[in-house]
């Protein structure tokens, strides 16, 4: 435990999820659209100086190593070494004390690891010079070789005994999907005479892998690795971890269908391509996308598989709230073809001027229906509305709307009165109204002077220890842990805090200090609150006495009446 306060103190938060999710300062907060729910306006917050974050849209909460562990869907061990080995800290000499799945998905990684060598070391040595001649004919280049560590599987089980001599086990190697088991228990090289293509995790840890037939013959052209401890299908984009730096930059996502299409849309300058490893789009998928960019321009296959894939993505992308473009290009070519047959400058062209996915949508209906009939051309207005309703602004919906009748060539009475109909139908989503907690503005600058002064801190603990603590109310258990730590010696900061109490105080103490922001609190205004604070306490306690006072005289309690005048005369003094 002791190392894992050790690497919160040395890496910052922001840095840390500012490499999933894009973010704006406002104050001393960033926020961003929130990457564990769906929406549209960023409720999620990040206080760099708490090093906490918290969407109060659906309370998705934590420290760097909460959150590390929730994007990444791994566990708090895996959390721990992967931000520790980023940051160059050492881990400790005894191993990390881990889980059994820990364990096993660390053997997964280097088994992968392993293979991406092997399989380099296949292509750049003899048995691989029929694949580089073929690389070199489809125009990939040597860098792009190297980049995306492509290499080759031999046949003859090579791989297996390589895993053999390194010391994984047989239940080991059928766990990474890399060897699979025969009915009679002997085991064999999963991928044979392939192209291989490394997938890689968003953090860039090889977990599974796609391979190319090489021979023609061969019926299945791809094939992939199946689902495993460390590889989700649905979860995974192919070269996302290298588009995703590129892809905040210039604020836009190209989604592709192949392998080999990433590798030409890069090669050809796109370098923010990422594509689906063979499966149909998800939404888990469109939302790792989203962390980095809201835009994507959709660049499947012009045949009919791939537009049916299309259009079934744009439905999915428009419900993640993505704004979508739809890249066209001529003579039925995919994207790798076309950078070969155009160049990579008529490529760049195609993907920056997409037009947005209506009128793609519209060209489709166009071929559907019987556009020379005025009723068939309303009809293929009509089978776009649900796309358009999937718009989320009020306005842009009207804009649209109008544009397409014009390129369909529908009266404008005709889509107003659908529009204004859609409209009706259309509920309005209500933001949720939140509960919040009414704290009182002492709390509010004591706790957050507490927390991060640490100058300060010293001097308001102090103050604090002459008040009468039974009357602080509810925050009082906030205020006791605050001052045993601080006496203790151990380090004060919201992130400890917050770890020592209970559920129902963490909330407390989220809702008096991550809600608003103080600044230029000064250590005296600190102190001025509890000044104020300790003389309220007192005036409450002096006019308790004085109702005691009352009381004993009524019954006749005079000895008792004495005591208590003494004991507030004293009071008032002080
Ligand atoms: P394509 O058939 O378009 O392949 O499938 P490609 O990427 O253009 O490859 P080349 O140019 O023929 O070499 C697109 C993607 O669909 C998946 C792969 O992920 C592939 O990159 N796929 C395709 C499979 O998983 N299995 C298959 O049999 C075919
Ligand atoms: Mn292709």
């Amino acid at each position: 435990m002791e190392f894992a306060q050790h690497v919160k103190s040395q890496v910052d938060i922001v840095n840390v999820v500012s490499d999933y999710v894009r973010l704006r300062r406002v104050g001393n907060r960033l926020t961003g659209l929130c990457p564990f729910h769906n929406e549209k306006t960023p409720s999620f917050n990040i206080r760099a100086d708490h090093q906490f974050f918290r969407c109060f849209g659906c309370d998705a909460k934590g420290d760097v190593l909460n959150f590390v562990m929730m994007i990444e869907g791994i566990t708090f061990w895996e959390a721990l070494k992967k931000l520790a080995e980023q940051n160059g800290i050492p881990l400790p000499k005894q191993s990390l004390a881990s889980d059994e799945t820990t364990k096993l998905r660390a053997a997964l990684y280097e088994m992968h690891e392993t293979a991406a060598d092997h399989f380099r070391e296949n292509l750049a040595g003899s048995g691989g010079a029929s694949t580089r001649e073929y690389l070199k004919k489809r125009g990939v280049t040597e860098e792009s070789i190297r980049q995306f560590g492509l290499g080759v599987a031999e046949s003859g089980g090579r791989l297996q005994r390589l895993l053999e001599s390194r010391r994984f086990t047989k239940e080991q190697m059928e766990a990474s999907g890399l060897v699979g088991r025969r009915e009679d228990g002997s085991l064999y090289d999963r991928f044979r005479k392939r192209l291989m293509f490394p997938i890689h995790s968003e953090t860039g840890k090889i977990i599974a892998f796609g391979g190319r037939a090489l021979d023609p013959n061969e019926p299945a052209k791809y094939m992939n690795s199946p689902e495993t401890e460390i590889y989700k299908k649905s979860q995974i984009l192919y070269n996302l971890n290298r588009a995703k730096k590129t892809a905040m930059q210039t604020d836009r996502v190209v989604l592709v269908e192949g392998y080999m299409d990433v590798i030409g849309a890069t090669q050809a300058g796109v370098v923010e391509a990422v594509a689906t490893c063979g499966t149909a789009l998800t939404t888990a998928q469109i939302r790792a996308m989203k962390r980095h960019s809201q835009n994507l321009h959709l660049n499947f296959d012009p045949d009919a598989a791939g537009s049916k894939a299309a259009a079934r993505s744009i439905e999915l992308l428009l419900e993640e709230s993505m704004r979508v473009r739809v890249v066209e290009l001529e003579g039925g070519l995919d994207p790798d073809e076309y950078c070969k047959e155009h160049g990579a400058e008529a490529y760049r062209g195609r993907v920056d001027n997409a037009k947005s996915y209506f009128y793609w949508l519209a060209d489709r209906a166009r071929g559907k229906f019987n556009m020379r009939d005025p009723q068939g051309r309303v009809d293929a207005f009509q089978s776009l509305l649900p796309a358009i309703q999937g718009l989320s602004n009020k306005i842009e919906r009207g804009t649209v709307a109008n544009d397409l009748a014009g390129y369909l060539g529908i009266e404008a009475g005709l889509v107003l009165e659908h529009f204004r109909k859609m409209a009706a139908d259309r509920v309005e989503r209500v933001p949720l109204q939140r509960a919040e907690h009414e704290a009182h503005s002492t709390d509010r600058i004591l706790l957050t002077l507490l927390l991060s002064n640490d100058e300060g801190r010293a001097q308001l603990v102090a103050a604090l220890r002459g008040m009468v603590v039974p009357r602080m109310g509810a925050t009082r258990p906030l205020y006791e842990s605050i001052i045993a730590m601080h006496d203790s010696g151990e380090p004060v900061n919201f992130v400890a805090v917050h770890e020592r109490l209970a559920e129902g105080n963490r909330k407390l103490l989220e809702d008096i200090v991550l809600k608003d922001d103080v600044t230029g609190a000064s250590v005296e205004d600190g102190l001025a609150c509890i000044e104020a604070w300790r003389r309220e306490i007192q005036g409450q306690a002096q006019r308790d006495m004085k109702t005691q006072i009352k009381q004993a005289e009524r019954e006749g309690r005079f000895e008792d009446a004495l005591r208590l005048m003494e004991q507030l005369g004293k009071d008032g003094k002080s």
